[in-house]
């Protein structure tokens, strides 16, 4: 295959590549985070509501609202027209982001019944917020272990360098460069990253859903 080897090490891939994978990090510490402050069974009193409110606000303005947007539009595409060898799952996986979209709207909706009805809501946004967490670690998983390799072996330079500008347009309000000069997003990366074990943390390789935590 054409320029295979530089290619994978081409500036623009790397730097694509470790965009999407720290934004996969930044949701993957959000998910976290959300889970435990939902579960947390020792927890006598309310998780924190203005928390909450803050990852949900997170998850819907910047991994829905643009990072699988632009799988969409550019990764997905690029390799599409690449190979057919994933044609399958890429479907599959466009249909999770449009289902992803729409869980993050019934999870807001529980969020708002939960500020009103209080502890007899809370079942049942602990149900959605486990199962948003679950398909999006799944989801990540599979665009981690098969859409991101396959990339690196098929896509041109032209390819990476197309990508890297879509995910450079607007960057991640989690990422630490970012979330330091911004109060509210500051206030929750500190948070998230006290509590957040490794490998959720934001420079490891892998991607790995920790065992809860709840001691
Ligand atoms: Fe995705
Ligand atoms: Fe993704």
């Amino acid at each position: 295959m054409k320029g295979a080897h530089t290619i994978e090490s081409s500036p623009a891939s790397r730097r694509a590549l470790a965009i999407i994978r720290g934004e996969h990090r930044s949701l993957a510490a959000v998910l976290w985070s959300l889970e435990r402050l939902i579960e947390r069974p020792d927890s006598g009193t309310r998780p924190d509501l203005e928390l909450l409110s803050m990852m949900v606000d997170y998850i819907e303005g910047f991994p829905e609202r643009c990072h699988h947007p632009k799988e969409d539009e550019y990764l997905f595409k690029a390799v599409r027209a690449r190979t057919h060898a994933a044609d399958e799952l890429l479907e599959t996986l466009a249909l999770e982001h449009a289902r992803g979209a729409r869980m993050i709207h019934e999870l807001r909706h529980a969020l708002a019944l939960y500020r009103v009805a209080g502890e007899t809501a809370r079942p049942q946004l602990g149900s959605l917020v486990a199962a948003y967490a679950t398909f999006h670690w799944e989801h990540m998983r599979k665009e981690e272990e098969v859409i991101l390799p396959l990339a690196q072996r098929v896509l041109e330079e032209e390819d990476w360098t197309t990508i890297e500008a879509a995910f450079s347009g607007n960057a991640d309000p989690l990422s630490p460069a970012v979330a330091a000069a911004t109060e509210p997003y500051g206030k929750l990366l500190d948070l998230i990253t006290q509590q957040a074990p490794d490998p959720i943390g934001f420079g490891g390789e892998g991607l790995e859903r920790p065992s809860p935590d709840y001691a």
